[in-house]
Formats: C-alpha cells, sequence, structure tokens
C-alpha cells in the first residue's frame, strides 16, 4: 500500500500544515487578513512589519503591478506601530486555530536590549514565532544607495552586518522562548553567510526576502515624471513577483547550499503557482513566504494549489516535501563539470518563412539565406541554439552530432 502523502513542515517546535506562509507585506494587516488566510488553508501569516519605536518613515503605499514584465515595484509603503500590530496578533490568536502567526519586526533605537523587549511583547501577544526583518532595502539601506549619511542600521543595513547581526539574533534567541526566523536581504551579497551567523546565533529558521532594490522604466521624453501614480519623483524601488524568481532560487540555493541540510529555510520571491512552489523547495526551501501573489489575487487559491501539489508529489512518488528539497542540487554542476555534447542546428523549409530573424542573429556565420531560402552549415555551427529561440514558426531544431569534431 502507498504511503499516504504529506506536506507538512516542522519549524522548530511548530508544525506548519503546509509548506505556504503569506508573506509579511500589506495583505496581512488586520485581523480579518489573517482570518481569510486561515480561510483559504494557508498554514502561517508574517504579520506586516512593526516598528519600534514608531515608525521613522512610513507614508500611504504607492505601488506598481507591472502586468506584462510580471513585476511588483514598490516605493512608499506604511508600516504598523507595534501597539497595532500586538492587538492584530492578541485578537486574530481569539478568532483563529490552527494558523500559525508570525510578527515581523525591527528596532530601530540605539540599545540592541530594545530588541528582546520588542520580541517579549510579541511573544506574550501570542505570536508563535518572532520573524526579525533583516531585510527591507526602504529602510537605513535605500538611504546609504543613494548616498544619504545615516547613522541607523535597521532592516537590510543590519541584515548585511556580519557582525553586529548575530550578536542582536542572540540577544533575542536568549530573550524569548518562541522560535525566531531571520529574514534577511541579498543585498550585499552575502545572504549565505548572514544566514549562517544567525543560525549558530539560535535562529530557528531563516528566509530570503528575494527583494531588490532597483530603477523601474523611465520615460525618456519626460524624464523627471514618474510611472508611480499620485507620487512625484521616484527612490529606488522595491522588485518583487515572478520576475524576480530566478534570482529568488539562487538566494535560496545559496543558504541551503552554504549552511547544509539541517537548518529550516524559507524561500520566496515570485511563488504564484505549483511550479515556482517547487522550484523553490527543490532548490533548498523548507517552505515559501508568497507576498505579491496574494496582492495580485487574494488567498483563495491556496485550496487548489495544496490539490496541484498533492497530485503532483503522487505522480512523482514524493511522499514528503523533503523527499524532493534540495533535488536540483544534483542537478547543478560549475562550468568544469558541464558535459555539453556537439551539435549543429537544422532547418525545416516547409515550417520556414523566411521572416528573416536568424539571418540577424550578431554571434552566427553559420546562416545564409541565398535566394532568400535560410541556410545553415552544420559544420561551422557552433550549436548555441540562439536560432532555435528566435524562431517563431519553429523551424530549427538542434541535433546531436554523432561523431564528435575533434577537440570536442
Ligand atoms: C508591498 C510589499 C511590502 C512588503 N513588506 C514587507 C515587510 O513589511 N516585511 C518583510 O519582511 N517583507 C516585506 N515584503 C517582502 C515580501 O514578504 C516577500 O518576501 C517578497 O516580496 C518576495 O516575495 P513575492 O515575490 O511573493 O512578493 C514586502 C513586499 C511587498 C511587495
Ligand atoms: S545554433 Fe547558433 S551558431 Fe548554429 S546556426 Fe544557430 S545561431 Fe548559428
Ligand atoms: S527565424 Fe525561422 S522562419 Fe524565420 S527565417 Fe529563420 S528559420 Fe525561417
Amino acid at each position: 500500500m502507498s504511503k499516504s502523502i504529506d506536506i507538512s513542515v516542522k519549524l522548530g517546535n511548530l508544525t506548519l500544515k503546509n509548506p505556504f506562509i503569506v508573506g509579511s507585506g500589506p495583505t496581512v494587516k488586520s485581523v480579518d487578513h489573517i482570518r481569510q488566510a486561515e480561510d483559504g488553508g494557508w498554514a502561517g501569516v508574517s504579520v506586516k512589519l512593526a516598528i519600534d519605536p514608531v515608525p521613522y518613515l512610513s507614508l500611504p503605499p504607492r505601488y506598481r503591478w507591472l502586468k506584462k514584465e510580471k513585476l511588483h515595484i514598490f516605493t512608499a509603503e506604511e508600516r504598523l506601530t507595534p501597539g497595532v500590530s500586538l492587538n492584530i496578533i492578541e485578537e486574530a490568536r481569539k478568532v483563529t486555530n490552527e494558523i500559525k502567526i508570525f510578527p515581523n519586526i525591527t528596532y530601530d533605537g540605539d540599545d540592541p536590549e530594545g530588541w528582546v523587549k520588542l520580541a517579549k511583547r510579541f511573544e506574550n501577544a501570542g505570536a508563535h514565532g518572532i520573524e526579525l526583518n533583516m531585510c527591507c532595502p526602504n529602510m537605513s539601506f535605500n538611504l546609504t544607495t543613494t548616498g544619504e549619511t545615516t547613522e541607523k542600521a535597521t532592516g537590510a543595513s543590519l541584515g548585511s552586518d556580519l557582525v553586529e547581526l548575530p550578536k542582536v539574533v542572540k540577544k533575542i534567541v536568549n530573550g524569548v522562548n518562541i522560535p525566531v526566523i531571520v529574514k534577511l536581504t541579498p543585498e550585499g551579497g552575502k545572504i549565505a553567510q548572514a544566514a549562517w551567523q544567525s543560525l549558530i546565533a539560535g535562529a530557528a529558521a531563516v528566509g530570503g526576502v528575494a527583494n531588490r532594490l532597483g530603477i523601474p522604466d523611465i520615460d525618456i521624453t519626460n524624464p523627471m515624471g514618474t510611472i508611480y501614480r499620485l507620487q512625484d519623483s521616484i527612490t529606488l524601488g522595491c522588485l518583487s513577483g515572478p520576475w524576480i524568481r530566478p534570482l529568488a532560487l539562487r538566494d535560496t540555493y545559496e543558504m541551503r547550499i552554504y549552511n547544509g541540510s539541517e537548518p529550516f529555510i524559507i524561500g520566496s520571491g515570485g511563488v504564484s503557482d505549483l511550479s515556482s512552489a517547487v522550484q523553490q523547495i527543490m532548490t533548498g526551501a523548507d517552505a515559501v513566504w508568497i507576498c505579491t501573489e496574494t496582492m495580485i489575487r487574494g488567498f483563495d487559491w491556496m485550496p487548489k494549489l495544496i490539490d496541484n501539489l498533492k497530485s503532483y508529489m503522487k505522480d512523482m512518488g514524493y511522499n514528503s516535501i523533503s523527499d524532493f528539497r534540495d533535488i536540483l542540487h544534483k542537478n547543478i554542476k560549475d562550468a568544469s563539470g558541464l558535459k555539453v555534447y556537439d551539435g549543429f542546428a537544422k532547418v525545416d523549409l516547409d515550417k520556414c518563412t523566411a521572416c528573416g530573424l536568424c539571418w540577424n542573429i550578431g554571434h552566427c556565420s553559420s546562416i545564409t539565406h541565398p535566394d532568400g531560402i535560410t541556410t545553415i552549415d552544420e559544420v561551422s555551427c557552433a550549436g548555441c541554439s540562439t536560432c532555435v529561440d528566435v524562431c517563431a514558426p519553429k523551424a530549427i531544431e538542434m541535433v546531436q552530432r554523432m561523431h564528435s569534431r575533434a577537440g570536442m
């Protein structure tokens, strides 16, 4: 008899009934949001960032969802006060059953003990775990990136400081009895090392925010304009959504490969369906935070995703999340370990419309078009396969050479 499929994961002493957590952001700012997430079948929610002392940077939200690029970008964002977040958690605990609630917090004062006091207040309010926001690029990190000076080290700045980060994490871990999750930034290029420092300081889990700071498209006829509505000028914007997936998978992979198979790692960045969720797990995530997709589509698509995940696992012969976590690692080689097959491009003239797109490939001198007929010189073809990708009617395919040329 086949074993039943179990999609639960264990984070410290907590069991998440599935690997899906609503990521901290605008969709976890009220008790009603948390109730909706529970009704939708989500395993957990990370409440919107609360900053103590009161937010020094909190603006009405200004977002853009660029449908074509599948890119979300924002500059202005509203944060919670600790009082509001604490109240949400207390009230949500009264009206929910299973869903795990994680406040996302930052302490912005001078005394690191302030972190501990803040975390303790959330523990007392009923939080299942504490999520340390060591990732928000819109605070001190954004200021320093745009050339402003600031003494403050919060969010992404603290999360990239491999000396101060573990000191703060250790204090908090020693001060509370619930799991501490450290949410880290890839900005600064040291996410795997920051994860390591957090874990040896006692964090129960680490994760990646995926967000990068960027500059959205500029209208070159109106460079002083902005793509944001109801907003003047721009600042570096926080990028998220499916566009960011390849970078987000790299973050998860880096954290996993550097820190080994033991730690609980939460991935995020553009998860919106079965495939993007499974890809995160395959590169090393035990669970994923999903934010942008909940902004666009709400919460009630989760039951379908869970059904899809279970039937996918059944088809693939996986009984638990750990059966396919990290599986991609076996397929990732360094360049010297890659096996590359000798081959060439072949055109099917019955399908070729002579559109000319492949005739213009800048790095290729193997394609010519005598009398308008696409001709590929198999001998000089380097086998790069760009022509396959530019050809809309799929008239070109790659063929493996049976007898390798000398030197291959
Ligand atoms: C509008 C917006 C607000 C966010 N606010 C927070 C936050 O307060 N704290 C935090 O840790 N992450 C925050 N994030 C990051 C998300 O939780 C998530 O890690 C990231 O956007 C990548 O996942 P996604 O592509 O599913 O959005 C925010 C993201 C967005 C788009
Ligand atoms: S595979 Fe590369 S080199 Fe070969 S014909 Fe196509 S574009 Fe040219
Ligand atoms: S891109 Fe495709 S259809 Fe166009 S000329 Fe090349 S082979 Fe023919």
